[in-house]
Protein backbone atom coordinates (compact mmCIF):
# COMPACT_ATOMS: atom_id res chain seq x y z
CA UNK A 1 0.00 0.00 0.00
CA UNK A 2 1.44 3.17 -1.09
CA UNK A 3 -0.83 6.10 -0.04
CA UNK A 4 -2.14 6.77 3.32
CA UNK A 5 -5.60 6.05 5.00
CA UNK A 6 -8.06 8.73 6.00
CA UNK A 7 -10.55 7.38 8.59
CA UNK A 8 -13.32 10.22 7.28
CA UNK A 9 -13.05 8.73 3.60
CA UNK A 10 -15.84 7.13 2.57
CA UNK A 11 -15.12 3.70 2.05
CA UNK A 12 -13.84 2.24 -1.03
CA UNK A 13 -17.44 0.15 -2.05
CA UNK A 14 -19.17 3.36 -1.64
CA UNK A 15 -16.86 5.30 -4.00
CA UNK A 16 -16.93 2.68 -6.64
CA UNK A 17 -20.78 2.57 -6.38
CA UNK A 18 -21.23 6.39 -6.58
CA UNK A 19 -18.77 7.42 -9.08
CA UNK A 20 -19.64 5.21 -11.08
CA UNK A 21 -23.62 5.29 -11.29
CA UNK A 22 -24.04 7.00 -14.32
CA UNK A 23 -22.41 4.24 -15.81
CA UNK A 24 -24.17 1.54 -14.53
CA UNK A 25 -27.55 3.54 -16.31
CA UNK A 26 -25.44 3.58 -19.41
CA UNK A 27 -24.91 -0.64 -19.02
CA UNK A 28 -28.01 -1.28 -18.06
CA UNK A 29 -30.04 0.79 -20.76
CA UNK A 30 -28.41 -0.17 -23.82
CA UNK A 31 -30.35 -1.77 -26.12
CA UNK A 32 -28.68 -5.00 -26.09
CA UNK A 33 -28.95 -5.66 -22.12
CA UNK A 34 -32.61 -3.67 -22.37
CA UNK A 35 -33.80 -6.86 -24.78
CA UNK A 36 -32.17 -9.45 -22.74
CA UNK A 37 -33.96 -8.01 -19.55
CA UNK A 38 -37.30 -8.05 -21.45
CA UNK A 39 -36.71 -11.54 -22.70
CA UNK A 40 -36.73 -10.17 -26.34
CA UNK A 41 -32.89 -10.92 -27.37
CA UNK A 42 -32.82 -13.85 -29.70
CA UNK A 43 -31.32 -16.59 -28.18
CA UNK A 44 -28.25 -16.69 -30.31
CA UNK A 45 -27.58 -13.05 -29.38
CA UNK A 46 -27.58 -14.46 -25.36
CA UNK A 47 -24.84 -17.61 -26.44
CA UNK A 48 -22.98 -14.98 -28.76
CA UNK A 49 -23.01 -12.40 -25.20
CA UNK A 50 -21.89 -15.46 -23.45
CA UNK A 51 -18.84 -16.06 -25.77
CA UNK A 52 -17.66 -12.86 -25.69
CA UNK A 53 -18.02 -13.18 -21.89
CA UNK A 54 -15.74 -15.82 -21.78
CA UNK A 55 -12.64 -14.30 -23.54
CA UNK A 56 -13.25 -11.71 -21.18
CA UNK A 57 -13.24 -13.29 -18.33
CA UNK A 58 -10.30 -15.98 -19.27
CA UNK A 59 -8.24 -12.43 -19.43
CA UNK A 60 -8.80 -11.21 -16.72
CA UNK A 61 -8.99 -14.11 -14.24
CA UNK A 62 -5.79 -15.14 -15.58
CA UNK A 63 -4.80 -11.96 -14.60
CA UNK A 64 -5.64 -11.81 -11.02
CA UNK A 65 -4.47 -15.51 -10.90
CA UNK A 66 -0.77 -13.95 -11.42
CA UNK A 67 -1.31 -11.18 -9.70
CA UNK A 68 -2.67 -12.98 -6.42
CA UNK A 69 0.97 -14.10 -4.61
CA UNK A 70 2.01 -10.28 -4.94
CA UNK A 71 -0.93 -8.29 -3.98
CA UNK A 72 -3.04 -8.90 -0.25
CA UNK A 73 -6.31 -7.22 -1.86
CA UNK A 74 -6.24 -9.43 -4.58
CA UNK A 75 -5.91 -11.95 -1.61
CA UNK A 76 -7.95 -10.86 0.57
CA UNK A 77 -11.02 -9.76 -1.79
CA UNK A 78 -10.94 -12.47 -4.92
CA UNK A 79 -12.02 -15.89 -3.67
CA UNK A 80 -11.45 -18.83 -6.66
CA UNK A 81 -15.15 -19.06 -6.21
CA UNK A 82 -15.76 -15.59 -8.22
CA UNK A 83 -13.99 -16.65 -11.88
CA UNK A 84 -16.40 -17.56 -14.30
CA UNK A 85 -14.39 -19.02 -16.45
CA UNK A 86 -15.70 -22.37 -16.11
CA UNK A 87 -19.25 -21.55 -15.59
CA UNK A 88 -18.96 -19.58 -19.05
CA UNK A 89 -17.53 -23.07 -20.70
CA UNK A 90 -20.45 -25.16 -18.92
CA UNK A 91 -22.95 -22.24 -20.54
CA UNK A 92 -21.31 -22.82 -24.19
CA UNK A 93 -21.00 -26.73 -24.07
CA UNK A 94 -24.90 -26.17 -22.96
CA UNK A 95 -25.31 -24.62 -26.19
CA UNK A 96 -22.69 -27.09 -28.67
CA UNK A 97 -20.67 -24.26 -28.88
CA UNK A 98 -16.80 -24.58 -29.60
CA UNK A 99 -14.77 -22.18 -27.26
CA UNK A 100 -11.76 -22.26 -29.34
CA UNK A 101 -14.00 -21.14 -32.44
CA UNK A 102 -15.17 -18.33 -30.62
CA UNK A 103 -14.80 -15.18 -33.17
CA UNK A 104 -13.98 -11.97 -31.20
CA UNK A 105 -15.62 -8.76 -31.42
CA UNK A 106 -13.34 -5.56 -32.04
CA UNK A 107 -14.15 -4.26 -29.05
CA UNK A 108 -13.92 -7.64 -27.14
CA UNK A 109 -9.98 -7.31 -28.42
CA UNK A 110 -9.62 -3.98 -26.82
CA UNK A 111 -10.60 -4.62 -23.33
CA UNK A 112 -8.93 -8.16 -23.75
CA UNK A 113 -5.84 -5.99 -24.45
CA UNK A 114 -6.63 -3.27 -21.78
CA UNK A 115 -6.67 -6.38 -19.21
CA UNK A 116 -3.44 -7.54 -20.39
CA UNK A 117 -1.82 -4.14 -20.32
CA UNK A 118 -2.85 -4.18 -16.64
CA UNK A 119 -1.04 -7.00 -15.91
CA UNK A 120 1.31 -5.19 -13.34
CA UNK A 121 -1.28 -3.29 -12.05
CA UNK A 122 -3.18 -5.58 -9.22
CA UNK A 123 -5.95 -2.46 -8.31
CA UNK A 124 -6.45 -1.97 -11.74
CA UNK A 125 -7.66 -5.71 -12.13
CA UNK A 126 -9.74 -6.15 -9.21
CA UNK A 127 -11.43 -2.50 -10.43
CA UNK A 128 -12.40 -4.16 -12.87
CA UNK A 129 -13.40 -7.47 -11.65
CA UNK A 130 -15.32 -5.73 -9.48
CA UNK A 131 -17.55 -4.61 -12.22
CA UNK A 132 -18.20 -8.00 -13.36
CA UNK A 133 -18.98 -9.69 -10.01
CA UNK A 134 -21.28 -6.72 -9.36
CA UNK A 135 -23.09 -7.65 -12.27
CA UNK A 136 -24.32 -10.60 -10.58
CA UNK A 137 -26.87 -8.57 -8.90
CA UNK A 138 -28.83 -7.76 -11.91
CA UNK A 139 -28.06 -11.23 -13.58
CA UNK A 140 -30.43 -12.43 -10.92
CA UNK A 141 -33.29 -10.45 -12.36
CA UNK A 142 -31.86 -10.87 -15.86
CA UNK A 143 -31.70 -14.91 -15.36
CA UNK A 144 -35.63 -15.21 -14.69
CA UNK A 145 -36.61 -13.30 -17.89
CA UNK A 146 -34.06 -15.71 -19.90
CA UNK A 147 -35.73 -18.66 -18.39
CA UNK A 148 -38.98 -17.57 -20.04
CA UNK A 149 -37.75 -16.45 -23.25
CA UNK A 150 -35.29 -19.86 -23.84
CA UNK A 151 -37.06 -22.11 -21.97
CA UNK A 152 -34.29 -22.95 -19.61
CA UNK A 153 -34.03 -24.71 -16.45
CA UNK A 154 -31.50 -23.73 -14.13
CA UNK A 155 -28.25 -24.30 -14.19
CA UNK A 156 -28.87 -25.25 -17.70
CA UNK A 157 -27.48 -22.62 -19.32
CA UNK A 158 -27.51 -19.98 -16.87
CA UNK A 159 -24.27 -21.13 -14.92
CA UNK A 160 -23.06 -17.51 -15.80
CA UNK A 161 -26.07 -15.87 -14.92
CA UNK A 162 -26.40 -17.56 -11.71
CA UNK A 163 -23.69 -18.77 -10.36
CA UNK A 164 -24.17 -18.68 -6.39
CA UNK A 165 -27.56 -19.71 -6.83
CA UNK A 166 -29.82 -17.99 -3.28
CA UNK A 167 -26.22 -17.10 -1.88
CA UNK A 168 -25.60 -14.13 -4.00
CA UNK A 169 -26.40 -11.85 -1.80
CA UNK A 170 -24.01 -12.83 1.17
CA UNK A 171 -21.15 -13.50 -1.24
CA UNK A 172 -21.64 -9.41 -2.65
CA UNK A 173 -21.84 -8.99 0.31
CA UNK A 174 -18.82 -10.38 1.87
CA UNK A 175 -16.99 -9.02 -1.53
CA UNK A 176 -17.97 -5.56 -0.10
CA UNK A 177 -16.91 -6.02 3.57
CA UNK A 178 -13.51 -7.43 2.34
CA UNK A 179 -12.73 -5.05 -0.09
CA UNK A 180 -13.68 -2.05 2.25
CA UNK A 181 -11.48 -3.91 5.10
CA UNK A 182 -8.12 -3.63 2.76
CA UNK A 183 -7.54 -0.01 4.61
CA UNK A 184 -6.97 1.13 0.43
CA UNK A 185 -5.69 4.68 0.40
CA UNK A 186 -7.84 7.86 -1.85
CA UNK A 187 -5.08 7.53 -4.76
CA UNK A 188 -5.30 3.24 -4.45
CA UNK A 189 -9.33 3.86 -4.48
CA UNK A 190 -9.25 6.13 -7.16
CA UNK A 191 -7.42 3.26 -9.18
CA UNK A 192 -10.27 1.30 -8.73
CA UNK A 193 -12.89 3.60 -9.57
CA UNK A 194 -11.08 4.30 -13.28
CA UNK A 195 -10.47 0.58 -13.86
CA UNK A 196 -13.90 -0.12 -13.25
CA UNK A 197 -15.20 2.57 -15.31
CA UNK A 198 -12.79 1.05 -18.09
CA UNK A 199 -14.58 -2.07 -17.69
CA UNK A 200 -17.91 -0.38 -17.68
CA UNK A 201 -16.69 1.43 -20.70
CA UNK A 202 -15.56 -2.38 -22.20
CA UNK A 203 -18.82 -3.79 -21.73
CA UNK A 204 -21.24 -1.24 -23.32
CA UNK A 205 -19.36 -1.42 -26.74
CA UNK A 206 -19.37 -5.30 -26.47
CA UNK A 207 -23.05 -5.63 -26.53
CA UNK A 208 -23.28 -2.46 -29.31
CA UNK A 209 -20.55 -4.46 -31.33
CA UNK A 210 -23.09 -7.18 -30.55
CA UNK A 211 -25.76 -5.58 -31.44
CA UNK A 212 -24.32 -3.97 -34.83
CA UNK A 213 -23.01 -7.91 -36.15
CA UNK A 214 -26.72 -9.13 -35.22
CA UNK A 215 -27.96 -6.61 -37.86
CA UNK A 216 -25.46 -7.49 -40.08
CA UNK A 217 -26.64 -10.82 -39.80
CA UNK A 218 -29.95 -10.54 -40.38
C1 LIG B 1 -30.63 -4.77 -17.41
C2 LIG B 1 -29.46 -4.92 -16.89
C3 LIG B 1 -29.12 -4.72 -15.44
C4 LIG B 1 -29.92 -4.70 -14.34
C5 LIG B 1 -31.41 -4.90 -14.27
C6 LIG B 1 -29.07 -4.47 -13.20
C7 LIG B 1 -29.50 -4.40 -11.90
C8 LIG B 1 -28.72 -4.26 -10.80
C9 LIG B 1 -29.18 -4.29 -9.44
C10 LIG B 1 -30.63 -4.49 -9.00
C11 LIG B 1 -28.12 -4.11 -8.64
C12 LIG B 1 -28.13 -4.11 -7.12
C13 LIG B 1 -28.21 -2.70 -6.62
C14 LIG B 1 -28.23 -2.66 -5.12
O1 LIG B 1 -28.00 -3.66 -4.44
O2 LIG B 1 -28.47 -1.60 -4.61
C15 LIG B 1 -26.96 -3.97 -9.49
C16 LIG B 1 -25.69 -3.75 -9.05
C17 LIG B 1 -24.60 -3.75 -9.87
N1 LIG B 1 -24.57 -3.95 -11.23
FE1 LIG B 1 -26.16 -4.07 -12.43
N2 LIG B 1 -27.78 -4.37 -13.61
C18 LIG B 1 -27.76 -4.52 -14.97
C19 LIG B 1 -26.67 -4.51 -15.80
C20 LIG B 1 -25.38 -4.43 -15.36
C21 LIG B 1 -24.25 -4.51 -16.21
C22 LIG B 1 -24.28 -4.75 -17.73
C23 LIG B 1 -23.16 -4.37 -15.41
C24 LIG B 1 -21.71 -4.41 -15.76
C25 LIG B 1 -21.23 -4.05 -16.93
C26 LIG B 1 -23.62 -4.19 -14.05
C27 LIG B 1 -22.82 -4.01 -12.95
C28 LIG B 1 -23.28 -3.86 -11.66
C29 LIG B 1 -22.42 -3.57 -10.51
C30 LIG B 1 -20.92 -3.39 -10.53
C31 LIG B 1 -23.25 -3.51 -9.40
C32 LIG B 1 -22.83 -3.24 -7.96
C33 LIG B 1 -23.04 -1.78 -7.65
C34 LIG B 1 -22.60 -1.50 -6.22
O3 LIG B 1 -21.40 -1.26 -6.02
O4 LIG B 1 -23.44 -1.57 -5.33
N3 LIG B 1 -24.97 -4.24 -14.06
N4 LIG B 1 -27.36 -4.06 -10.81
Amino acid sequence: MTTSVDATARPATQRLREETRDLHTAAEKGPYQAAMVMGRLPRAGYVAMLEQMLLVHRALEAGLERARAGSPAIARVVTREQYQEPYLLEDLAYFGIDPDAIEATGATRALVEEIERASNDPLTLLGMHYVLEGSNNGNRFIAKALMKAYDLTPPDGLCYMLPYGERQPEVWSAFKTNLDACGLGDEEVTTLVRAAEAMYRGIIAIHASLQERMAERV
